[in-house]
């Protein structure tokens, strides 16, 4: 623990721990401690070889076509300064993933420094949000903001889990929280949180956020972190609440889900961007932010679990390459029928369609990120066959996907 934990001090210098605090981080986390490091030692021959290399894979569950997946984490790769490029990283992220996967973990998720890193270990992008910067007033009030509270305590906050556990099982890619899950979204208590009561005894929406107390002309904002509805009438009442807050603050900072339509509810559309190169009269309306990538570990597992459209029945012949996990390369058959996806080794009798194509780009098609058609258009995939493409992309269909939480 202490030379990995003094690895981690200099590979996250931002963070501000010293090694010891970082040994005690490591142990004791919300998300889990000593059993979630996946180590690297130096072979030292007879001797005990240092500790170079380690990282955090952390066990979750994230919802995909309404099943919550297990999935595996990855956090905190770091390698000692003096082992850098060496292919150490690349090593221990492929022997991670197939310890997840030994484990029990049908995919994975993570936070890239490098995109093009994870790419190269099979990763694919999984999450866009658009990130608005409106001012209250090109909100719409409404009157059933008098409804919403703020919620400061434990006991305010009691009923934002229950919302939460409602609305996710119909997103894409967003994780299963249990009870410690939560003491991360408020952060000890520097993030506040806003509760919409349409009566006493029902709440069904909420906002999370922070204060962003600039205080340069302009630069004081409401920086929401998360907000969800359970209907249209707590989406407006927050949305109204919001708006009120005209005269103490002078924008709101707001990523929204690409199928939201938030648009639909502002005034005006101007993003204050500097330095984006206009297109004769087009100007910008929100800014674009790539965040999680995302990863098959298992296919036989993940496929097996995944539900897809009911309408469409048809069997999917792939021939997939994945250079970390053996067990995922090569032939697979996938009859899907009546909403379930049957998965079988091989090539097995005829397919409808035929698709070759690497494991990023699989796992994107998995997770509703990248359309088949889109993939073959892209040249990311090869395809053959009698059904046209279209009908696969109707039948994988899902919500865009996006994760609130980071590890
Ligand atoms: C990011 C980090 C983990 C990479 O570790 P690393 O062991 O140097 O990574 P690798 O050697 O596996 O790969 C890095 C690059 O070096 C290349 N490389 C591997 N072996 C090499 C060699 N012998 N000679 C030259 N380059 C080599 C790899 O191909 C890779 O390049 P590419 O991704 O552009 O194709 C390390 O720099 C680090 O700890 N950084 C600080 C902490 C951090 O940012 N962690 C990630 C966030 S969670």
């Amino acid at each position: 623990m202490p030379s990995f934990a003094q690895v981690c001090a200099h590979s996250f210098p931002s963070v501000g721990l010293s090694p010891p605090e970082w040994e005690v981080s490591l142990r004791d986390d919300v998300r889990g401690g000593v059993d979630t490091l996946w180590i690297g030692e130096e072979d030292g021959g007879e001797e005990d070889g240092g500790v170079v290399a380690g990282c955090r894979l952390f066990r979750y569950q994230q919802w995909i076509s309404g099943v919550r997946m297990p999935m595996t984490g990855l956090s905190t790769v770091a390698i000692s300064a003096t082992h850098r490029r060496r292919g150490l990283a690349g090593d221990l992220v492929a022997t991670g993933l197939r310890e997840a996967r030994a484990t029990g973990d049908a995919v994975s998720a993570l936070y890239p420094f490098r995109t093009s890193f994870y790419h190269r270990l099979g990763y694919g992008m999984s999450g866009e949000v658009r990130q608005y910067r409106v001012r209250p007033r090109d909100l719409p009030d409404n009157p059933a903001r008098r409804h919403v509270e703020i919620a400061d305590t434990p006991e305010a906050r009691a009923d934002i889990p229950s919302i939460y556990d409602r609305w996710v099982p119909a997103q894409t890619g967003q994780v299963v929280r249990g009870r410690r899950a939560w003491e991360l979204v408020w952060q000890q208590d520097t993030r506040h949180a806003a509760i919409y009561r349409a009566d006493p005894d029902r709440a069904t929406g909420y906002v999370v956020f922070r204060y962003l107390t600039d205080d340069r002309r302009g630069g004081r904002a409401i920086d929401v972190e998360e907000i969800v509805w359970l209907d249209p009438a707590a989406r407006a009442a927050l949305y109204g609440w919001l708006a009120s807050l005209a005269d103490q603050w002078d924008f709101i900072l707001y990523r929204a889900h690409p199928e939201e339509s938030f648009v639909e509810f502002l005034r005006e559309l101007c993003y204050p961007a500097e330095g984006i190169p206009p297109w004769h009269s087009w100007f910008p309306t929100s800014n674009v932010l790539a965040g999680p990538m995302f990863r098959i570990l298992d296919v036989e597992r993940a496929w097996g679990e995944r539900r897809v459209d009911p309408e469409w029945s048809l069997t999917l012949a792939l021939e997939l390459h994945d250079p970390q996990i053996p067990e995922n390369e090569g032939e697979w058959t996938l009859r899907l029928d009546e909403g379930r996806v049957h998965v079988r080794r091989g090539a097995s009798g005829p397919a409808d369609l035929r698709l070759a194509l690497p494991i990023d780009v699989l796992s994107r098609i998995f997770i509703g990120a990248l359309a088949p058609s889109a993939a073959v258009m892209a040249g990311l995939a090869d395809v053959v066959g009698t059904a046209p493409v279209l009908a696969l992309d109707r039948a994988l269909r899902l919500p865009l996907p996006w994760t609130f939480d980071r590890f």
